[in-house]
């Protein structure tokens, strides 16, 4: 939890931000922290989390808090139970709401079924209620039955501020609350930045492990587990499930049967998250048995230097969208260098031909979560009104479009994939014309996946890599390193 000033100025800002609305006519917002979420009967719950912009403003990591903010008057109340005897037996003591609230600045503090009256109070004077859309379904269907909405509704974002706000029939989350929410959130203060440092750090640790643990005849899901108890020792968890397979051209693949195979690579995507729920996000890719193959390298050479690219190009003033396209035209080069692609490269960018290889976007922002602010909408935090989504597969997925500021954090994550079905669908429909060669790709259909990823820092004039130390990433550093570790195990 960072100091009490922190949360204080980040309320007072979102005040200012909402301040645009007419006086009078602001209304409300409302937030609501997460609850437990049982895994299969009520008592066995998954570990809990809190909603990220809940612990944003409000800091309590704790379930079953929520809080209002009068836009109107500056009022602001936080509303939890404080603990009975059967829950000092189970739980242990705890300090009261009151001292909760007071240590985030807030001198207002309620019972939580108190929340819900407040709420249905405002309603009934008809002022208008901010609401984020709800990232879990608990307060989905809470905000539902408060507000006497539909639940898909609560998860929809329109403009509020027109008046027809919470008690009627159009009532959705507020885009005027998302977009205030995010502008805040995309800009990271250096209390944060400092956080995300540390699960980079974490991250480090943790694919060190990984690829200590990367030798022939190893199960997959011995490597996940040994890795997975770096984060749970040193940090909170893992950011997001941890993706590591032989069959990297599957991008999210969760799967980790396999043994490790020699001639293989093996894919590792995989994060941290800090005891203070800020991620990290590293993807690394191995060969099997320490020694890249000649192909294996000409590729993976061309997404290390795509993954240097966009380091180099990521400023303040540059567009995430331009440096996906500057590193979807540098893997079409390497690719035309090696055959597999042949014509105008500007003709292929243009064509969309890098998506048969990189079907996924550059990158995303990271926080609070791994693709922060997801749940307050994609195209609100990746996008800004200069920005419009692609069609096109690859860029289409782009989740980070904008253009860059000091203060973002965005991963850096390029990869080339040989997807024999994608291949096969593309080639039978035409699609990518001439452009591709589909017999040289036909040497490919075993290839697997490549990606490489570290985690940006948009500064003043330029980029950092965030955390202290990089791992390592060029091929001839992963092969010494690889050696050098084989040596001393
Ligand atoms: N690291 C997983 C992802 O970015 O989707
Ligand atoms: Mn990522």
């Amino acid at each position: 939890m960072f100091d009490k000033e922190v949360y204080v100025r980040r309320r007072r800002t979102l005040l200012e931000k909402m301040s645009f609305i007419p006086e009078g006519k602001r209304g409300i917002a409302i937030f609501t922290g997460n609850a437990e979420a049982p895994q299969n009967y009520r008592g066995n719950d998954y570990r809990f989390r809190q909603d990220s912009t809940f612990l944003y403003f409000w800091g309590i990591d704790e379930p079953c808090f929520a809080a209002i903010l009068d836009l109107d008057s500056g009022d602001e109340c936080i509303y939890g139970d404080d603990v009975d005897i059967d829950d000092i037996i189970w739980m242990g003591p705890q300090p009261s709401v009151a001292s909760k609230a007071e240590r985030i600045g807030v001198s207002c503090s309620a019972q939580y079924a108190d929340f819900d009256k407040a709420v249905l109070a405002a309603r009934a004077q008809g002022r208008t209620i901010h609401f984020l859309p709800a990232s879990r379904y608990y307060n989905t269907l809470k905000l539902a039955s408060l507000l006497g909405i539909p639940a898909e509704s609560v998860r929809k974002v329109l403009p509020v501020a027109g008046g027809h706000g919470c008690c009627g029939k159009a009532a959705t989350a507020s885009e005027e609350l998302v977009k205030a929410v995010v502008s805040m959130r995309l800009v990271k203060e250096d209390c944060e930045i400092e956080e995300i440092d540390k699960a980079c750090e974490i991250g480090y640790l943790m694919h060190t492990e990984a690829r200590k643990g990367c030798r022939p005849g190893t199960k997959e899901q011995d490597i996940v587990g040994r890795m997975e108890g770096v984060t749970i020792s040193k940090g909170w968890g893992v950011s997001f499930t941890t993706i590591l397979s032989q069959n990297g051209e599957t991008l999210h693949n969760h799967s980790h049967h396999q043994i490790i195979t020699p001639g293989r690579l093996l894919l590792i995507d995989a994060g941290a998250e800090s005891n203070t729920h800020y991620a990290s996000d590293f993807t690394r890719t191995y060969p099997c048995s320490g020694k890249f193959t000649q192909k294996q390298k000409d590729i993976y050479d061309i997404v290390e230097s795509a993954n240097g690219l966009a380091f180099k190009l990521a400023r303040p003033g540059v567009t995430y969208r331009q440096i996906h396209l500057a590193v979807a035209r540098h893997i079409l080069e390497g690719l035309s260098g090696l055959r597999l692609v042949r014509g105008d490269t500007d003709e292929m960018v243009a064509a969309g031909v890098a998506g048969l290889f990189m079907p996924h976007g550059l990158g995303h922002n990271m926080g609070l979560d791994v693709h922060d602010m997801e749940d307050l909408g994609e195209d609100y935090v990746g996008y800004d009104e200069d920005q419009k989504r692609s069609g096109q597969l690859g860029l289409g997925s782009l989740r980070m479009a904008r253009r860059l500021q000091p203060g973002h954090v965005v991963t850096d994550e390029p990869g080339i994939y040989f997807i024999p079905a994608l291949i096969q669908k593309w080639k039978m429909e035409g699609t990518g014309g001439d452009f591709v060669n589909y017999s040289a790709l036909e040497q490919y259909h075993d290839f697997g996946g490549i990606r490489l990823e570290d985690d940006l820092l948009i500064t003043a004039d330029g980029a950092r890599r965030l955390g202290t130390r990089r791992l390592p990433v060029t091929s001839s550093e992963i092969e010494e390193i690889m050696a050098r570790e084989q040596e001393t195990l």
